[in-house]
């Protein structure tokens, strides 16, 4: 976040130009920095996404380290993940964490009754996620419960997770064998309090998110960002709310740390149709391609509305926008629980996500972090595991985060895109078939491309200004065809392979982008 009233640079204003598409990017004007924790993740105990997801216990055949999988550790610590949030979701506003700590076989059962009604054994507690915290070199996001809890038992798992002396929380983790304290740098009071967490007005957790914030303390040097549960979609008068607890505090200072929160959520997802009918993950028309796409590159006008109404009573932007859950939302796969989330993940999915990846990179001003719903094997994941051979696939969404780890922690740098025709217009939005971003970081710049475009390719210039470029390299992600997606039979489907239709411009790079497909383009600054 910054600390100045001055609006993000990474603004990709859009124009027309005749000839192809110009992508000007201003190499030495480094703005705000993309906080590495929007590339954030999220695992609910939702379907199959802890169990036999991450966790398949110890006895399994598939090979594990604590009964934790070691092939999804291993894909996701190639991603560098940031932060992994948890428990959920609606199920962080059922679940009391007392009932996942000690021996597993004394463990009490409960039931999951958002996602499918299932009874949940708890095997899978604080210890296991901490352990997969640690596995996987990230952070822990940890997800209080309001709905359902008590502010003594979200004060408690706190003095658990972080204290370090004889308290008797620290003590209750020391006899359940761990000695030493964890870092839970992130802790959400609550999720959608507005629905499954509780059903209540905004002003009616507006007062608790004050009340259980006060009672998630700092133990033992460990600083906690808190997260208030905020709105979805286009509901600003949420977002106002919350805000309202600010007062005019935040008025006076760009460096003082607020309170009793220091961030609120946003939730948005990318869906077609209905909640009834949210359309089929695989099939799809050429107009639902688009109306995908125009739907997740709206998420760019949701976080500009969402963050003016911060700038009211935060002027400097101290208090982050955390959007917790995004991704695409589709019907399941035919013949799987519908309570369990399970989607395919196509190169469409991939497109979202590049076209999110853009606006998080403009918004790099406010946007703290963000988590894509949900790591494996629900909604839109990077890893697909088969419940019967346990065969891992790598998804086209999973591909788009590797390509862009070097956007993580970098400056946002500012992008200018003319196209030689209109944008297209798609459920009463202009789309711009050309979506683009830039970053720099240790002497590289990183640009990312995506051509929107169904059918056609397209040629790109990268008009690159303010530095010399003294080398380049170029990956693309594209497909036979727009619904292509990986399977264990056919796990590279859709997988990164060397752009090689990079060619010197007299303004700098001239580049041959096949139709939707996504790009990264390294340059080596002199
Ligand atoms: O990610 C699936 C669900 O979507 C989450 O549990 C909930 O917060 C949201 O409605």
């Amino acid at each position: 976040m910054t600390t100045s009233r001055r609006r993000s640079l990474s603004t990709a204003r859009t124009g027309t130009t005749t000839g192809p598409a110009r992508v000007t990017v201003d190499l030495d004007q480094g703005g705000d920095i993309i906080n590495r924790h929007v590339y954030g993740h999220f695992a609910e105990h939702l379907g199959r996404c802890i169990y036999g997801g991450f966790f398949v216990g110890e006895d399994s055949e598939i090979p594990n380290t604590r009964g934790i999988r070691d092939d999804v550790v291993a894909a996701l610590r190639a991603l560098d993940i940031p932060n992994l949030r948890w428990p959920g979701g609606c199920f962080a506003d059922e679940y009391h964490w007392k009932d996942g700590i000690g021996p597993r076989e004394q463990r009490p059962r409960m039931v999951n009754s958002h996602w499918g009604d299932v009874v949940e054994d708890n095997s899978f507690g604080t210890h296991e996620f901490m352990d997969l915290v640690e596995l996987l070199g990230t952070e822990a996001y940890v997800n209080g419960n309001v709905g359902s809890g008590t502010v003594q038992e979200m004060s408690e798992w706190i003095e658990y997770l972080t204290r370090d002396d004889d308290s008797p929380m620290a003590a209750l983790r020391r006899a359940n064998g761990r000695d030493e304290p964890w870092k839970v740098p992130f802790f959400g009071i609550g999720n959608e309090t507005w629905g499954c967490g509780g059903n209540m007005r905004a002003d009616e957790y507006a007062a608790l998110a004050r009340q259980y914030s006060t009672f998630v303390r700092d133990h033992a040097g460990n600083t906690v960002t808190r997260i208030a549960a905020g709105s979805h979609d286009g509901d600003l008068g949420w977002t106002e709310e919350l805000m309202r607890v600010f007062g005019d505090s935040l008025e006076k200072s760009p460096e003082r740390r607020p309170g009793p929160f220091q961030a609120i959520s946003l939730h948005y997802y990318t869906m077609t149709g209905p909640w009834e009918d949210k359309g089929s993950a695989t099939e799809f028309t050429e107009d639902e391609w688009y109306l995908a796409l125009s739907r997740a590159a709206h998420l760019d006008e949701l976080l500009t509305r969402h963050s003016t109404v911060m700038d009211r009573y935060d002027p400097y932007r101290t208090v982050g926008l955390v959007l917790d859950e995004w991704g695409t939302w589709w019907n399941v796969e035919p013949g799987t629980n519908p309570g369990f989330l399970y989607q395919q993940n196509t190169l469409r999915d991939a497109l979202v996500a590049s076209v999110h990846f853009d606006a998080f990179h403009r918004h790099a001003d406010r946007l703290l972090m963000a988590n894509i719903a949900q790591t494996v094997n629900v909604l839109q994941a990077m890893i697909l595991t088969d419940p019967d051979s346990g065969a891992l696939v790598l998804t086209p969404t999973y591909h788009v985060f590797a390509m862009n780890t070097g956007h993580h922690d970098a400056a946002a740098l500012p992008v200018h895109v003319s196209l030689p025709e209109e944008p297209r217009t798609v459920d009463g939005r202009e789309l711009p078939l050309l979506s683009a971003s830039a970053s720099t970081k240790d002497g590289r710049a990183l640009v990312s491309l995506s051509n929107l475009d169904a059918s056609e390719p397209r040629t790109v210039v990268l008009d690159l200004r303010g530095a010399e470029v003294t080398a380049h390299t170029g990956r693309v992600l594209a497909a036979e065809s727009t619904a292509a997606h990986n399977t264990p039979e056919v796990p590279e489907a859709v997988a990164p392979r060397e752009l090689t239709a990079i060619r010197p411009h007299e303004h700098g790079l001239e580049i041959d982008l096949p139709a939707a497909s996504y790009a990264t383009v390294e340059l080596t600054l002199g």
